[in-house]
C-alpha cells in the first residue's frame, strides 16, 4: 500500500487512502503515527473512503518546530480534505490526542463533520501539573530523543491481556515511538498542554457521535469517557472488553464491527 505525499499549509504531509464511500478520517494518538489505525482502516475499506494521515511532525510528515496546537492539527486535516477535493462531510475519528484534535475539528469545522468518533480520549483540558509535565517532556525529548517515552508510556498503553496475548503489539508500538521525530513530539506535547476544555460545549455536539473506550484504559478511563458520552446528546457509548488505551490496536476486529454499526447511523440518522 503506497503512502501519498502532499504539501498542506506549507508543510509536507504523508497519508494513506483506502477504499471508497463516505470519507472517514482516522487521527492517530501521541506519539504514534498513522500505522496504529491501519488494521481497522483496512477492514473498513469496503465501506468507507479511509483517509489515514501522519499528523504534522509524526511518521513521514514534516515537523515544524515550536508548538503545534490542536487547532493547527485540525486545520491541517481540513486542508487535507480540501486538497483531496472532499467537500462532503466526513466521519472524524480520533484516538486520545487524535480525539482532542477531533473535538477541535468539530469546533472549528462543524459543517464538515458527518459523525464524530472519540476513542480513549478526554474532553477536559490539562491541569497545571499535567501541562508542566508536558513542557518537561518536550524539553527532554529534544535533548535525548523519544526512547524514554516508550519506557514511560508502553506499560500504560496496552491492557495486561493484550501484553500477554499479543506481545508483538508492544514491539510495534515501541518502534513507532522510538522512531518518532523529537521536534514533532515536542511541538505536539506543548500543543496538548494548551488545549481548550471541551466539557462546556459537549451538549452542543448534535452530529452522530460514538464514544469508545477500552475497559482497562488507565489514561482515559471508562468512567471519564462514559461522562463524555452522557454529556453529548444521543452519543453511543461502547466499552471494548480486555483492551487498554489503544482499544482499536488491541482489538481491531471488534472495533471495526462497532464502527460499521455506527456508520449505519451516520448514513441514516433517523434510525436513532
Ligand atoms: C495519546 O495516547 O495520544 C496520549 O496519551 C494523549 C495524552 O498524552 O494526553
Amino acid at each position: 500500500m503506497k503512502i501519498n505525499k502532499l504539501t498542506i499549509r506549507g508543510c509536507g504531509f504523508a497519508y494513506r487512502e483506502l477504499g471508497h464511500g463516505i470519507p472517514w478520517v482516522f487521527i492517530h494518538g501521541f506519539p504514534l503515527d498513522h500505522r496504529m489505525w491501519l488494521p481497522v482502516a483496512e477492514r473498513m475499506q469496503t465501506a468507507v473512503r479511509a483517509i489515514v494521515p501522519d499528523l504534522r511532525g509524526f511518521g513521514q510528515s514534516e515537523a515544524t518546530p515550536g508548538i503545534v496546537t490542536m487547532a493547527d492539527f485540525a486545520d491541517d486535516l481540513a486542508g487535507l480534505l480540501d486538497a483531496l477535493r472532499i467537500r462532503q462531510p466526513a466521519v472524524i475519528c480520533g484516538l486520545s490526542m487524535g480525539g482532542y484534535i477531533a473535538f477541535e475539528f468539530w469546533f472549528r469545522h462543524t459543517e464538515r463533520v458527518a459523525g464524530l468518533v472519540l476513542c480513549d480520549t478526554r474532553a477536559a483540558a490539562d491541569t497545571p501539573e499535567m501541562a508542566q509535565h508536558r513542557q518537561a517532556t518536550a524539553e527532554r525529548v529534544l535533548q535525548e530523543g523519544p526512547a524514554f517515552l516508550a519506557e514511560a508510556m508502553l506499560p500504560r498503553l496496552l491492557s495486561r491481556v493484550s501484553f500477554q496475548q499479543q506481545p508483538e503489539l508492544a514491539q510495534q508500538l515501541r518502534q513507532q515511538i522510538e522512531g518518532a521525530n523529537p521536534a514533532g513530539v515536542a511541538a505536539a506535547a506543548r500543543g496538548m498542554a494548551q488545549r481548550r476544555d471541551m466539557q462546556p460545549v459537549l451538549s452542543q455536539i448534535t452530529c452522530p457521535t460514538l464514544v469508545l473506550v477500552g475497559s482497562q484504559d488507565v489514561i482515559s478511563p471508562p468512567s471519564e469517557m462514559r461522562a463524555i458520552a452522557h454529556a453529548i446528546p444521543n452519543a453511543h457509548f461502547v466499552e471494548i472488553p480486555d483492551a487498554g488505551h489503544l482499544a482499536p490496536v488491541e482489538n481491531p476486529g471488534l472495533v471495526t464491527a462497532v464502527f460499521l454499526e455506527f456508520l449505519d447511523q451516520v448514513a441514516s440518522p433517523e434510525k436513532e
